[in-house]
């Protein structure tokens, strides 16, 4: 049973997603409270090193399966080994990416369809966030803040791939309560104001932490 408080943080690559939880940690440091922060593909020595395979802009030939179990492989060390600990610890876990992310990348931008959601079951079990805040970014203006070279294998992608994650984003935002649209296309402090009066009403509604 968990007892801290799991916020994701989700939307386009380049949408500002770091920037904001840099933010959130100062918010939550300031009053003395512990926070995790952590990213996926990552947050492990072993999924990190998974994604470095991943990523690698050598492995173009990578089957979309395997990238998408890649992933999973890696979500499933991380919930195991960091969050599900962190959380029944009462830590506030806040992540760079979790499991939106294959189903908007792997499930609707590789178009694998709903065995990504399945298979991303099994890896986080009954991991899920509490809340989700989704960067809605035209994927455009997000792709042209990161330079070619700095742009890794899904980076790369091209532009119509890009969207049909980013339409998959706001379906997910339609289905599921916990995802929050956030408007991403402000300066960085309307950002912030933004997330954490919802993170402030949210707890304050659930009384936690
Ligand atoms: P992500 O983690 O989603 O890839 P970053 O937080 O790294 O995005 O931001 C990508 C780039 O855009 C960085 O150079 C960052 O300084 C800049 N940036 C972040 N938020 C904003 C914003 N609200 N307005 C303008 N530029 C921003
Ligand atoms: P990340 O390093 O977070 O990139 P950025 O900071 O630019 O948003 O993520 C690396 C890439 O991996 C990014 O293009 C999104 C992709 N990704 C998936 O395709 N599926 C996943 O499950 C995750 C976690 C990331």
């Amino acid at each position: 049973m968990k007892n801290g408080l799991f916020i994701s943080i989700e939307g386009p690559d380049g949408s500002g997603k770091s920037t904001q939880i840099e933010v959130l940690r100062k918010y939550f440091e300031k009053q003395g409270i512990d926070v995790l922060l952590t990213r996926e593909p990552g947050g492990t020595p072993i999924s990190e090193k998974i994604r470095e395979i991943i990523l690698d802009k050598n492995n173009m030939e990578m089957d979309d399966m395997t990238e998408a179990l890649l992933y999973a492989a890696s979500r499933a060390q991380h919930v195991a080994e960091v969050i599900k600990p962190a959380l029944a610890a009462g830590k506030i876990v806040i992540c760079d990416r979790f499991i939106d992310s294959s189903i908007a990348y792997q499930g609707y931008g590789r178009e694998l369809g709903d065995c990504v959601r399945v298979i991303n079951e099994y890896a986080v079990r009954g991991c899920i966030p509490d809340m989700t805040f989704l960067m809605k970014m035209d994927p455009k203006v997000g792709k042209e803040r990161i330079s070619e070279s700095e742009q890794d294998r899904l980076e790369q992608e091209k532009l119509d791939f890009h969207r049909r994650v980013f339409d998959g984003y706001i379906e997910m935002e339609e289905r599921f309560d916990r995802i929050i649209g956030i408007d991403a296309e402000r300066s960085i402090d309307e950002i912030s104001a933004d997330i954490i009066s919802h993170i402030e009403r949210i707890i304050g509604e659930n009384g936690r932490i």
